[in-house]
């Protein structure tokens, strides 16, 4: 049965490090409170010369790596993200650009933390109608460019990386993507947004004094909505393939707050052994954090032929999704 593969993987950080101490010196908050309240401990900032795009090309070339395949055997390349380099070009051109996939073509999805499984559904619908096809999903945030550092509600949570998949078609057995599943509730933007930089309320000098360029989050409505919502969609997932939750080998959720993660976990009746936590040192990534998890699970071996692994997301918008791979 020809299904899509992920033939590589591939993460990319920038070079420096900030530990929860280091933002003690920043905002009012500790190590305590940031570790007990988020299980996160470092996250990693970009500097000069580190953006979106060259994170992402960094994480694309090592998934072309990893399966062996060249920049110019790339047929499409489809970056999640809600940090772009610049509004236009897409990142995806850029990093099309970089790599020197001058055979493919290239667009962004803006689907905020759900942005690498959107993107990976996108891959999977157009590998299922050309299985030649090789496609590069992306997950990439430079979250510090928008976040703002003197609200201790949101800059202690945020971190920057990439992640990438490259996926193609198999008729290997059972392997391969099963099902994905995306939703999207648009009612609910206000609770976690950007309010300026959008053609609702333009770049201004007003707007960045007041650093509206900058998310902004109702942290505990967010909370209790993810915590339903990648519950729900998970189970989705596990009833449209007719799986139990004991079936799945590796469960990765988005890593935005350990606290969620646990509670998901709990509720699916998944056992916190198969669930995938890298938070402590990443943060949250955005879109790059499944993708980033996926990557260090794959290199350091924790992933076996035929593992069953559940990928779930939540984000601004709201939007939400799950993807089921037999690895
Ligand atoms: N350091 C120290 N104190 C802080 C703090 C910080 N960085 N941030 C907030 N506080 C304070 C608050 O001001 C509040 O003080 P008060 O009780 O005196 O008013 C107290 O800590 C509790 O704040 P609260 O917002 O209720 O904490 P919480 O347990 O809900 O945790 C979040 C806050 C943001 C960690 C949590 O709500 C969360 O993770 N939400 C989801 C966020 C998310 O996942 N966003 C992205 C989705 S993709």
């Amino acid at each position: 049965m020809n299904r899509t593969v992920i033939l590589g993987t591939g993460a990319a950080v920038p070079n420096k490090v900030l530990t929860n101490k280091d933002l003690e010196t920043i905002v009012d908050t500790s190590d305590e409170w940031i570790s007990t309240r988020t299980g996160i401990k470092s996250r990693y900032i970009a500097e000069d010369g580190e953006t979106t795009s060259t994170l992402a090309t960094e994480a694309a070339r090592r998934s072309l790596d990893m399966a062996g395949v060249r920049p110019a055997e790339v047929d499409m390349i489809i970056v999640g993200t809600t940090s772009p380099d610049m509004v236009m070009p897409n990142t995806g051109a850029l990093v099309q650009k970089h790599l020197g996939a001058s055979n493919a073509f290239a667009f962004d999805v803006y689907a905020a933390c759900s942005g690498f499984v959107y993107a990976l559904t996108i891959a999977d619908k157009f590998v299922k109608e050309n299985p030649e096809k090789k496609i590069l999903a992306i997950g990439s945030e430079l979250l510090s460019s928008i976040t703002d550092w003197q609200d201790r509600n949101t800059c202690v949570l945020f971190g920057d990386a990439a992640g990438a998949a490259l996926v193609s078609g198999s008729n290997d057995g059972e392997r391969g993507i099963l099902s994905t599943h995306l939703h999207s509730d648009g009612c609910l933007w206000e609770l976690l947004y950007i309010p300026g930089g959008g053609c609702v309320y333009p770049p201004s000098a007003e707007m960045a004094e007041k650093r509206d360029y900058c998310i902004r989050m109702h942290g505990n409505e967010v909370y209790k909505h993810a915590v339903r919502s990648l519950t729900e969609v998970a189970q989705e997932a596990l009833l449209a393939n007719q799986l139990d939750p004991e079936d799945v080998d590796l469960f990765i959720p988005h890593q935005a707050n350990i606290r969620i993660m646990t509670k998901v976990a709990e509720r699916l009746k998944i056992s916190p052994d198969r669930v995938y936590m890298n938070i402590e040192r990443y943060g949250n990534t955005s879109s790059a954090s499944i993708p980033v998890a996926l990557d260090e699970a794959n290199r350091s071996g924790r992933l076996k032929p035929g593992d069953l692994v559940l990928l779930d997301a939540f984000g601004g918008g709201f939007t939400w999704g799950a993807v089921m791979i037999r690895w």
